[in-house]
């Protein structure tokens, strides 16, 4: 796999392995000591840099971190790292954990300063074995460490860790499955309110937070507002890993500044198209989002920009497809997976996403009729926001966004 480098934050080479003395050696540890020296400024410092919640939603982290904060303890607040990541075409994560966990964990800790999160669950994907051995390795080395030590001193509560392979459930990453899941049951997601930050794990205040998302905090805390910023391109904060797959000559994990535009991706650090194909289509934001075309090539890649052209950036992964590539079979492929992995509580979910995907499959293989794709254009106006958790609306998103760049493709898979 290709990785770059070209910030040197998170994916900095001196932050690689798993060995905490050489992290505390070269990099690390600082962000967590000035967290301890000013506890009252972190959630301020998060405010100042613009840090969004990278496990797709965006969502503001200080926004989170100050609501937990404002929480009285139950007699716990919990914090999960969330490293389930079971999407198509997103492996960020994964590497992070496996080739630089200490980040992960000292982000976590200062998540324990911040907002008083003293259960700190790491709840990774259990295909993931790498990130599992790593992260347990290096949790081992942190629980006998002196800034261990003094967290648990200042919280004056019991502070534990415990490292997790979740059920491998793609649902069971949505952050209120995740919830059931540390609580030893199957990740259904539960009905909001109330919301995590409220009564999560064991009814106790809960942060749910990405692992890139908690990975840049050390690097924000230690080098400040301003170089965050400054690593970013206009309006945009810091930086974003991007996994970038599909039909590019370099696939891989790539950590660049938040805002390049997505032809810098494609075809300065991805290498261009294989085999010099022109480009069809990007699915942005992994396989739950929607399409962005060739004339989208110049959208900066952020939060806000990309969803101003009607896609999200999501995880920040970005599947590549090329002329000569069926966009219904590939829609279809997504949609089964969707189908699988609805967990079933709401029927419009479960058979939403089964009766769309046996439409998809009926059109792929060429047996649908007109009537097949108008009931499949219909369900894709009446679907979303009937399930409980996000699930569904992704599945539908896909399938709605080929559908508005597509739709010819559809048509000329009919029968009749
Ligand atoms: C079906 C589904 C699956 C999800 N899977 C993940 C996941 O694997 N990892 C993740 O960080 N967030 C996942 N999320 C988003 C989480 O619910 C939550 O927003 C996120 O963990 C919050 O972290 P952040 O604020 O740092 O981005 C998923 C959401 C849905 C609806
Ligand atoms: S929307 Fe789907 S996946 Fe989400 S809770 Fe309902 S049935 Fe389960």
């Amino acid at each position: 796999m290709n990785t770059v480098h070209k910030n040197n934050v998170l994916l900095h080479p001196n932050s690689q392995g798993n060995n905490l003395n050489n992290w505390l050696n070269s990099y690390g540890g600082s962000g967590l000591e000035k967290a301890l020296d000013a506890p009252e400024q972190i959630i301020e410092l998060l405010k100042g840099a613009g840090l969004r919640g990278l496990g797709g939603s965006g969502f503001p982290a200080w926004k989170k971190w100050q609501f937990v904060a404002e929480q009285a303890a139950n007699p716990d607040k919990y914090l999960i790292c969330n490293g389930n990541e079971d999407e198509p075409g997103t492996f960020k994560d994964a590497y992070l954990l496996a080739h630089s966990p200490n980040q992960v964990i000292e982000g976590a800790l200062i998540s324990a300063v911040a907002n008083g999160t003293n259960r700190i669950v790491f709840y990774i994907n259990p295909e993931q074995k790498k990130s599992l051995e790593s992260i347990r390795n290096a949790v081992e080395q942190w629980q006998n460490s002196e800034l261990f030590q003094r967290v648990a001193d200042y919280l004056g509560r019991p502070l534990s860790f415990r490292v997790m392979a979740s059920s491998g459930h793609y649902i069971g990453g949505e952050e209120t499955a995740a919830i059931e899941s540390v609580e030893g049951k199957f990740p259904f997601p539960r009905g909001k309110p109330p919301y995590p930050a409220v009564s999560g794990v064991h009814g106790c205040p809960t942060l749910i937070n990405n692992v890139e998302t908690l990975s840049n905090i050390p690097h924000i805390l230690r080098n400040g507002v301003q170089w965050f910023k400054d690593l970013g391109k206009g309006e945009s904060s810091g930086t974003k890993i991007y996994c970038l797959s599909g039909d590019v000559f370099y696939p891989g994990v790539y950590e660049l500044p938040m805002g390049i535009p997505l032809s810098e991706l494609i075809f300065t650090h991805g290498g261009g198209m294989l085999l010099e194909k022109k480009l069809k289509a990007v699915f942005t934001g992994g396989a739950s989002s929607t399409i962005l075309t060739p004339k989208d090539l110049d959208v900066p890649l952020d939060f806000d920009s990309v969803r101003e052209r009607g896609s999200s950036l999501g995880t920040g992964a970005m599947i590549v497809v090329s002329e000569g590539t069926g966009i219904v079979k590939r829609v279809t492929e997504y949609v089964n997976f969707y189908a699988h992995s609805s967990c079933g509580q709401c029927p419009p979910c479960k058979t939403g996403t089964f009766y769309i995907s046996q439409l998809l499959n009926r059109i792929d293989t060429g047996q649908a009729s007109n009537n097949d794709l108008d009931t499949l254009i219909n369900l894709c106006k009446i679907l979303p926001g009937s399930g409980r958790c996000h699930l569904l609306d992704g599945a539908i998103n896909i399938v709605d966004s080929s559908l508005s760049h597509f739709v010819d493709e559809y048509k000329s898979s009919l029968k009749y």
